[in-house]
Order: structure tokens, then C-alpha cells, then sequence
């Protein structure tokens, strides 16, 4: 990892106050990046390609106002199949870099029946229920503790910033719990149904590891989830990528001057 952030370092100018992890159909925030530099993830030793529509595979840094930011056009999820380790590699490069802010989004299926496709969903707590921890092996004490407290995962002052710049913006922004399926399958309905039950709000199948890594490495962390479908079996139609795909497409200007009000804030 470090020939990697060296690498980094020689390329950029200024290191990043706050990274965004930008998920499917959302990379187009990048162009709001002033003075961008952009880094290929193949230049980088070590660093996953994203094998899905969608996901492009670029770092691009630079400035948005007075904050230096870098943003992840693209991730890696744990379906694609290539182990937590190397789905949570740039989460730590960019924590190691030296970011304070972490923003994730994603692409998620609406479990609350109250919301609708193209919603906002401001993430306020996540379940893990993919069966796998990236914290789990050999716990390094200088980067974090063993054993993470995670009573404030998506930190409070900045979910309260997201909020008053919504109501500035007249963004109806939703809000509630994220569910992490591994996929790469959509739910069935069974498991939607189940995930309402035991308080999830939204599912989808990243952020979660990217979130845990960045905590223990003591990152604040917000999350917005873009709510590209209702999830499985609650309309009577099949799931279709295209529409995850169409649905982020036409939220992405929404997303992008939500993202840029708070970007102010902070
Ligand atoms: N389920 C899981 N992941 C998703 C969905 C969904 O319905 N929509 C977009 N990503």
C-alpha cells in the first residue's frame, strides 16, 4: 500500500480533505472537480477494476471551493469475487492519504414502502448481513481498535448538514437503515420482506465494508443511497441493472447540487 499512496503523492499537489465514493450511474459528480488531476486505478499496484456497467475506474482529484477532494469514479464490490481485502484496498489508500470526510453513495433497492424511485435516502445506520467483516484477521492498534464501536457509523453533524441542505435545496430526502446483501443476485422477495422486518430501510450490496474501514480508521463517514427501484416483490415487476442505471441517471443533478451544498458545509 505504500508504493501505492507514494505513487499518489508524487501525482497530486495537495492531499484530500474529503473523498467521495461515487456508486453506480453517480460518477458524473466527478465533473464538478476543479483542477482535476485523474489517476487510472490501473496505474495503481494493487488497486481493483470494477468489472461493472456503470463503474468507471478513475481517481480523480482536485477542488471544489476551498476543499481539496478526491473521488472514487467506480468501486469494487465483494460479489465481483475477489475477497473484502482488496474490496476495501481504496477506502484505506484514500484514509491513508489523509482524508477526515469519507462520502459513500449507492445505488440501493427502496425496502420502505413510503419511498419512491429516484428518492434521496440520507443513511442514518446500516445491517451487515453479507456474512463478512473486513475487520476480521489480525487487528493493527495503531490504525484502530479490535473491537469498533459503531453507535455512530454515519456521523451525526454531518447527517444533520445533509439534512438542512436538503431543506435549502427542496430535496425531499428520505432516511433510514441500509442493508448490505452480498449479491451479486437481487433479494427475492422473502428476504425484502425480511429486511423490512428487521428495520432495513433500503438494500443494496456495497458501502458497508467501505463504511467499517473508514470508521476504524477513525474517518467520519456520510452516506446518501440513490433509490434507483422499489426492491424486489414490492411492485409486481421484474428488477432490471438497465433501470438502476436509468433510474441514477435521471437523479444525478439532484445528487450532484445536494452533494455541493454540503461539500460547503463542511
Ligand atoms: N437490491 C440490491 N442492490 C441494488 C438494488 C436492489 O434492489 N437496486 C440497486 N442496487
Amino acid at each position: 500500500m505504500n508504493k501505492t499512496i507514494e505513487y499518489i503523492k508524487s501525482k497530486i499537489e495537495k492531499t484530500p480533505d474529503v473523498g467521495l465514493i461515487l456508486g453506480s450511474g453517480l460518477g458524473d459528480f466527478a465533473d464538478n472537480i476543479e483542477n482535476k488531476i485523474v489517476i487510472k486505478y490501473e496505474e495503481l499496484e494493487d488497486f481493483p477494476v470494477s468489472t461493472v456497467k456503470g463503474h468507471s475506474g478513475e481517481l480523480i482529484f482536485g477542488n471544489i471551493g476551498d476543499l481539496e477532494v478526491v473521488a472514487m469514479k467506480g468501486r469494487i464490490h465483494f460479489y465481483e469475487g475477489i475477497g473484502i481485502e482488496k474490496v476495501v484496498y481504496p477506502t484505506k489508500v484514500l484514509c491513508d492519504l489523509g482524508i477526515k470526510i469519507l462520502i459513500v453513495t449507492n445505488a440501493a433497492g427502496g425496502v420502505n414502502e413510503s419511498f419512491n424511485p429516484g428518492d434521496l435516502m440520507l443513511i442514518t445506520d446500516h445491517i451487515n448481513f453479507a456474512g463478512v467483516n473486513p475487520l476480521i484477521g489480525p487487528n493493527d492498534d495503531s490504525i484502530g481498535p479490535r473491537f469498533l464501536d459503531q453507535s455512530y457509523a454515519y456521523d451525526r453533524e454531518l447527517r444533520n448538514i445533509t439534512k438542512v441542505a436538503a431543506k435549502k435545496l427542496n430535496i425531499d430526502l428520505q432516511e433510514g437503515t441500509y442493508m448490505w446483501f452480498s449479491g451479486p443476485t437481487y433479494e427475492t422477495p422473502a428476504e425484502v420482506k425480511f429486511a423490512r422486518i428487521v428495520g432495513a430501510d433500503a438494500v443494496g450490496m456495497s458501502t458497508v465494508p467501505e463504511v467499517i474501514v473508514a470508521n476504524h480508521r477513525g474517518v467520519r463517514v456520510l452516506g446518501i443511497s440513490c433509490i434507483t427501484n422499489m426492491a424486489a416483490g414490492i411492485l409486481d415487476e421484474p428488477l432490471d441493472h438497465k433501470d438502476v442505471i436509468e433510474v441514477s441517471n435521471r437523479v444525478k443533478d439532484k445528487f450532484k447540487t445536494l452533494i455541493t451544498e454540503i461539500l460547503k458545509e463542511i
